[in-house]
């Protein structure tokens, strides 16, 4: 059992390389891998990544603390350059861990790949065929991608789906469900959706359309709880109590209303994508997923709710589709996410998405909390300062100088950072 503690307090008062040499330690870095934090990106691995690269572009990379998950203590990496983020998940993350921490779990990791048949002649009898004709159409599947069925996964079953009223009349979709592992599993879903195409051309005298994944992943949820005794949420302004009722209230402000529900995700995935970004995941299809998921009954809604209990506490819920991976592609290709990968520590991709449905909780949590009682922007405002001051020129312990002196003027402006500046000793 690992027994390596998450809760550090006062991690933001440290220095960058107190925090780095800190982490390296906890999570058995070498030399090396910790010098990847460092810009681990060199030009010729971001040339091999992608096309017509002149450079690469820098993030922050920072450690949330404190997170307690099904009982083991966690490291989270977070790529994510929005002030705030990381030290309201890490605040979050010990508030849960006085409610015993976050409980987790997730799907298989099964994946949708979408073949669209069109001109179907007989779209009854065409449905049919395919079902007879299941146990071909996933051998072939397995077929194409080999691999995927060494380490244990593959096709998994299919569903045929009948779009009756489209802009170009009627349309089969089959649905293949491939469980791709620890892998993100596009590449095999996409690979395998096209292999059969033609068989499915065949079995329905249509024509093949799309071949492609489906970003609502909606057979790859992730989902996570934490109970919060009242007592922690309260302060000398505001009773424990009146927080419970704050954020349910503003849960329930969420589930009704889609203007309200975007925002509430949003801070959601401020969590969820820093934690996809930092391990070499695709965000954008985190991104995709989550919204489609969240309007999945007709009317978008929020992804975390939360509820009193009848014992006073606080009850949060969060599920949303987290198609995530530890290996293959940028996982492994980029150095500084191979790293993130082993301060985190997870086995698998499904321990991953667990892991991350947690950070979201923490992230909405933390949002709720201050949107219902001070606001976020006195806490924003020192972070925010920084930055004005680093873009104003502000450089080393002048950073801190400055933002202080914009706080204490109560004017967050460049050329007020300017100004100051220029009058520098
Ligand atoms: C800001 O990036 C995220 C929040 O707006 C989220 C929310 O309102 O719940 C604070």
């Amino acid at each position: 059992m690992d027994k390596r503690s998450s809760r550090v307090s006062g991690f933001y008062r440290w220095t960058a390389e107190e925090r780095r040499r800190w982490v390296a330690a906890w999570a058995g870095l070498s030399a090396a891998e910790a010098a990847t934090l460092d810009c681990g990106l060199a030009l010729d691995d971001a040339d091999r990544l992608t096309e017509n690269v002149i450079g690469t572009f820098a993030l922050p990379l920072s450690i949330a603390v404190n997170f307690t998950i099904n009982g083991r203590d966690y490291l989270v990496p977070m790529a994510v350059e929005e002030p705030s983020v990381v030290a309201a998940v890490s605040h979050a993350a010990k508030l849960a861990r006085a409610g015993g921490g976050f409980q987790v779990g997730a799907d298989e990791p099964v994946m949708i790949g979408q073949v669209q048949l069109l001109d179907v002649p007989d779209l009854d009898a065409a449905e049919e065929a395919i079902h007879r004709a299941e146990a071909e159409v996933l051998a072939l599947a397995d077929a194409a991608h080999p691999t995927i069925k060494k380490r244990g996964g593959g096709a998994r079953g299919l569903e045929v789906r009948r779009l009756s009223q489209t802009a170009v009349g009627p349309m089969l979709v089959v649905h293949l469900l491939v469980d791709g592992r620890d892998a993100m599993g596009a590449n095999a879903v996409n690979t395998t959706a096209e292999a059969v195409a033609p068989l499915l051309e065949r079995l329905t005298d249509g024509r093949a359309g799309l071949r492609i994944l489906s970003n609502l992943a909606d057979r790859r949820l992730a989902w996570a709880r934490c109970i919060i005794p009242a007592q922690e949420l309260g302060s000398e302004d505001y009773p424990g109590t009146r927080v419970v009722q704050g954020i349910v209230e503003a849960s329930a402000f969420a589930q009704a209303d889609p203007y309200r529900a975007a925002t509430h995700n949003k801070g959601i995935l401020n969590g969820v994508d820093a934690v996809a970004l930092a391990t070499g995941n695709d965000w954008r299809s985190i991104e995709a997923g989550a919204h489609a998921f969240a309007a999945r009954e007709g009317h978008y809604t929020a992804l975390a709710t939360w509820e009193e209990t009848e014992q006073g506490e606080l009850a949060g819920h969060l599920e949303m589709p987290l198609a995530v991976g530890i290996v293959g592609g940028t996982t492994q290709a980029h150095p500084t996410a191979r790293v993130a990968l082993k301060i985190l520590g997870v086995q698998s991709a499904h321990e991953l998405a667990a892991v991350m449905a947690a950070v979201g909780l923490a992230q909405n949590l933390a949002a709720l909390k201050a949107l219902a009682t001070e606001g976020i922007q006195r806490g924003h405002l020192a972070l925010h300062a920084r930055q004005v001051a680093v873009a104003a020129g502000a450089t080393g312990a002048e950073v801190e100088r400055i933002a202080a002196a914009l706080v204490a003027e109560g004017q967050i402006r460049e050329t007020r950072a300017r100004e100051l500046l220029a009058h520098r000793a």
